[in-house]
């Protein structure tokens, strides 16, 4: 847990800082809307860069610690992966991946969550993985970004070091903005919901709201519908991350005897699971279910390839969706890479960086908002 005089050393360095507003913004402004230049800590296979990058945000560097981003954060984003662990890494590094002329800076990070997930209630606020976002503060703290982006779980609000990140952005003089977002009312076909903070040391910031967007993709039907069809276990022969699990001969038999929005209850008693049997596991009527064409679909976990990990069944296909339905139901692009062609495709590494990533369309609604706060300067400056 951090302690007191970190905490003290924090809130002295953030009076610092808002005492060193940059009044050179107020002139840039003047000439025309600045660029955006991006860091993106814990960058992954690169959903909230590609975003940013469709908002026409300069992602100049994303930095992970994980060797499997680094193909897919490359080669879709055109944009540099330093394979790095966040808590190594000096602020002299990463400012060296601004060009020098960058007037508007974006540090962006999504620190890993498992923490502070619904899954995960024993997480105490000692555990290890709650430095990554103080990791993150620290960076904002000693590179003092114009602009900061951070994605979360929502249960990370409940805890304090969440408290502690919005108190030093407020008190650096940011002015901060965060929400619980509902990843469908932006017409992402996914229940997710995400902690979004936005911050700006330019004036007062928000996340452009769901009518601000025309009616797009919201259901499991527009996002999917039109990829080939696949037996279990198959792989599509043009495209390799269309490929699905296997079943085995008991969970053929209970996906046929599974309907869209239906679960394991309607089953046949000689089909349920010895587990599900149990009064104990009575109450998880959250797995082996099929998707339902008109809903979006449920949270893409990490583990979405697989039947029996949650809500994952096709529709009307017999099998878990493909990995590459998973991706498009995060909102990649449907041709998103995620391994090099000559590698052989790993569900388990496809699945982790598909179900930890930012959905490219949140990615995208914050450069958006972020956009649209420098167009509000740029409007008033030159008044
Ligand atoms: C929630 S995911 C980020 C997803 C990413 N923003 C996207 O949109 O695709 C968290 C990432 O943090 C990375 N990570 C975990 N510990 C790290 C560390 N100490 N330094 C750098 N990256 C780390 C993980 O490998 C994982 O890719």
């Amino acid at each position: 847990m951090k302690s007191p005089k970190i905490s003290r050393n924090l809130r002295v360095r953030a009076r610092q800082q808002k005492r060193e507003t940059p009044s050179t913004m107020k002139r840039n402004f003047k000439s025309a809307t600045p660029t955006i230049q991006a860091i993106d800590l814990f960058c992954g296979a690169g959903g909230l860069t590609c975003g940013l990058k469709k908002a026409k945000v300069k992602v100049r560097l994303g930095v992970d610690v994980d060797p499997a981003c680094k193909y897919p954060y490359e080669y879709n984003n055109s944009a540099t992966c330093l394979l790095k662990d966040v808590r190594e890494i000096k602020s002299a590094e990463l400012a060296a991946h601004f060009s020098p002329d960058a007037s508007v800076r974006l540090i962006a990070g999504c620190a890993p969550c498992q923490t502070f997930s619904t899954y995960n209630q024993k997480a105490s606020e000692s555990d290890s993985r709650w430095w990554l976002l103080r990791e993150f503060l620290r960076v904002v703290q000693e590179l003092t970004p114009e602009l900061v982006t951070m994605e979360n779980v929502p249960g990370l609000a409940e805890h304090s070091v969440f408290g502690e990140f919005l108190g030093f952005l407020r008190e650096a003089g940011y002015n901060v903005s965060d929400q619980v977002v509902r990843c469908m009312d932006y017409g992402i076909p996914q229940q997710r919901e995400r902690l979004v903070v936005i911050a700006s040391r330019l004036g007062p910031i928000s996340l452009l709201p769901p009518s601000h967007f025309r009616k797009r993709t919201k259901t499991v039907r527009e996002a999917i519908a039109g990829l080939p069809a696949l037996e279990a276990g198959e792989t599509n022969a043009v495209d390799p991350i269309h490929q699905t699990s296997s079943l085995s001969p008991v969970n053929l038999k209970r996906i046929r005897a599974s309907s869209p929005g239906g679960t394991w209850r309607d089953w046949e008693p000689n089909l349920v699971a010895e587990c599900h049997k149990k009064k104990t596991g009575q109450t998880y009527p959250g797995v082996y279910g099929r998707m339902s064409w008109d809903e979006p679909a449920p949270t893409i976990t990490t583990q979405f390839f697989g039947f029996g990990n949650g809500r994952f069944g096709h529709p009307e296909q017999d099998r878990a969706i493909s990995l590459r339905e998973g991706a498009i139901l995060q909102s990649f692009p449907p041709a998103y890479r995620f391994t090099p062609p000559d590698i052989p495709v790993r569900k388990k590494t496809i699945g982790r960086l598909v179900g930890n990533a930012v959905p490219v369309r949140l990615g995208e609604v914050i450069g958006l908002s972020f956009q649209r706060h420098l167009a509000e300067l740029a409007t008033a400056a030159q008044r």
